[in-house]
């Protein structure tokens, strides 16, 4: 590990040699929270950026050394129209990722469902996030400073809802499908509340593609809805933990 240090901006910054390191370093945060409160509520993102840590926790519990008998997560997001058998779900991706590799209960997980109508599932997030406190919470960045897909915008939006995926999104994730044809143009997604509504939260972002955006979040003080990561400034405990190759393309 590079660096850790408190940023002018109130965030923590870590600077990770790489992604592998980095996977490791937020796996010991999530494995200190779930050592502190055995049922603790996990914030999970989908991307390839989690992909480290869910590595980590799967090896964590195979080695004994972390158990999920009493865990909780929450997801963030889904596209709209994908069930979790389909294998561009993000529900299908936890599946593959972290759930089918711990002793999780299928009853604790909170996923949102693709197929069912948007609105019964804005509603049973939003009040399953009233009455539960997120313990922790890792974010993935979109390149154009999406959290989530809360995407760039003329305001923020608190509750859960249902979107139209940026351009710039959709093609950054046409990579998981066959075509870019195939990519939904909506999802549903926690909005800035419902992520705000964690203990802790950590943003990882690795390589030069996501500079810009983590640039331009740690460059000042401001929250605008343009740049939807810099709603983060609003929370009291955020870790931002990027990789060398990132870091030196900010100036590090
Ligand atoms: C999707 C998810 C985001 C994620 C982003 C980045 O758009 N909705 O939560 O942060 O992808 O993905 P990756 O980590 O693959 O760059």
């Amino acid at each position: 590990m590079l660096k850790t240090d408190i940023h002018f901006t109130g965030i923590k910054l870590i600077v990770a040699d790489d992604c592998d390191e980095a996977g490791h370093i937020i796996c010991e945060m999530f494995k200190e929270v779930i050592k502190n409160r055995r049922n603790a509520l996990l914030g999970l993102a989908t991307g390839s950026t989690p992909c480290g840590l869910y590595q980590n926790l799967a090896e964590g519990y195979a080695k004994g050394e972390i158990d999920f008998s009493e865990v909780r997560t929450i997801n963030l997001d889904e596209y709209s129209g994908l069930c979790r058998t389909d294998k561009n779900s993000f529900g299908h991706f936890m599946d593959e990722q972290l759930f089918s590799r711990i002793n999780i209960r299928p009853e604790n997980i909170m996923l949102i469902s693709g197929e069912k109508d948007p609105r019964t599932e804005i509603e049973r997030y939003d009040s399953f996030l009233a009455e539960n406190r997120t313990d922790i919470q890792i974010l993935g960045l979109g390149e154009n400073g999406h959290i989530g897909f809360n995407e760039p915008g003329d305001y923020f939006i608190a509750g859960t809802h249902e979107v139209e995926l940026a351009d710039d999104t959709i093609r950054a994730n046409a990579r998981f499908f066959s075509d870019i044809s195939e990519v939904p143009r909506r999802a549903v997604t926690m909005g800035v509340n419902g992520i705000l509504n964690a203990e802790r939260i950590v943003l990882a972002a690795y390589g030069k593609k996501k500079a810009d955006a983590v640039k331009r979040l740690l460059s000042d003080n401001r929250i605008y809805p343009e740049l939807p990561c810099s709603i983060l400034k609003a929370a009291h405990d955020v870790t931002v933990v990027i990789d060398r190759e990132l870091y030196s393309c900010i100036g590090g």
